[in-house]
């Protein structure tokens, strides 16, 4: 099935019928006010303008140390992203209406020809990166080549993972005929067990954007025969196979995004998974997850979701290979990536 545009999650269109005070008639304060009141105010001016105007709210407010417990600067950062989404820009006519900023034709891939309304100036932010990234594409030295993510679809900003996964990859003896990538997102993972040989492969999401997203970038890569999407909860309404990939968020939250999804999962996620897997593992087959020690970095408190699945007896753990992540910013972590190779318990 081929996602059409109007199926696509895109950011809400605002519509207002009284005007609404623009940031050049307004003082930084007047401007703060409102936005912590949950009243719009029109960026009226420039791209840089309205990262000006999100820098002076953010010194208005208390931000937690980033040695501050990771719920509390969660919270923060929820508190900033509700207040600021309250800074508008104008939609007319398709046009949007700073300077500045080029979307390309997202605006019209998205909502259709001569929208008008306003749009969060976060939203805005967020669909510059994506088009910038559309456009140019991001190269990943693991699969050789540029992949595209649409506008929101997560895509990843490391690679040990990958890496990790690319070595359990060439290692693997298990048949290569059908394999599903759950939570494909960008489709990396699928274009990796495509390059490395498997003949047909399916990647679900819940998220159109991703499926959308993965499919422009199987047409490119010449991969278009080969490679499947379906928009499903994880395994729901597949058929059964040989191999199911998974890389799962890694961190339990709640979320506000298709991005969010990508990265922190809701209570039940796991389990449903494992559930779903019982039925569509074929004998001898594998379940490939990537994961991380974030988890029990971040959350000790929080049982781990994968060691609780093994406890129950339903799966055996074949294999865990990990490996370190490089420090980030210049910051260094703790952190492993890891591979856990599971079969059923037959
Ligand atoms: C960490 S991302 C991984 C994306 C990609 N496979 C990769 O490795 O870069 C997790 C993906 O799972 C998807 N996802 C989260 N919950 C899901 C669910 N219940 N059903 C299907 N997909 C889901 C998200 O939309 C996201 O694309």
């Amino acid at each position: 099935m081929t996602t059409r545009p109007h199926d696509l999650t895109a950011p809400t269109l605002h519509r207002s019928q009284q005007d609404i005070p623009q940031t050049s008639d307004l003082s930084p304060q007047a401007i703060a006010a409102r936005l912590r009141k949950g009243i719009p105010v029109r960026l009226d001016s420039s791209f840089r303008d309205g990262q000006t105007v999100l820098s002076s709210f953010k010194q208005t407010l208390q931000v937690p140390k980033s040695t501050a417990p990771f719920q509390k600067r969660e919270q923060f950062e929820l508190q900033f992203r509700t207040q600021t989404s309250w800074l508008w820009v104008a939609l007319e006519n398709g046009h949007i209406q700073l300077a500045g900023i080029d979307l390309g034709n997202l605006i019209e891939t998205l909502y259709g020809t001569n929208v008008n309304g306003y749009l969060s100036f976060h939203d805005i932010r967020e669909m510059a990166g994506a088009w910038k990234r559309i456009q140019q594409g991001i190269h990943f030295a693991v699969l050789g080549q540029k992949l595209h993510p649409f506008f929101g679809v997560y895509f990843p900003t490391r690679t040990e993972h990958l890496e990790l996964f690319t070595t359990w990859l060439s290692q693997y003896k298990g048949p290569k005929r059908y394999a599903v990538d759950v939570g494909t997102g960008s489709g990396i993972l699928s274009f990796l067990l495509l390059k490395n040989g498997f003949e047909q492969v399916l990647g679900t999401d819940m998220n159109p954007n991703a499926l959308w997203s993965a499919q422009h970038d199987a047409q490119r890569l010449g991969y278009q025969g080969r490679f499947a999407t379906k928009q499903t909860d994880l395994l729901n309404d597949i058929e059964p196979t040989s191999l199911i990939v998974f890389n799962p968020p890694w961190i339990p939250g709640r979320s506000h995004s298709s991005v969010d999804d990508a990265l922190f999962f809701e209570q039940g996620l796991f389990t449903r998974f494992f559930d779903q897997a019982t039925k569509k593992l074929l004998p001898n087959g594998r379940i490939v997850l990537i994961f991380s020690t974030i988890l029990t970095l971040l959350r000790p408190d929080i049982p781990h979701p994968i060691e609780t699945e093994l406890s129950k007896g339903r799966f055996l753990l074949l294999n865990k290979m990990q490996r370190k992540v490089k420090p980030t910013n210049g910051k260094r972590t703790k952190e492993k990536v890891q591979i856990w190779e599971l079969s059923l318990n037959e």
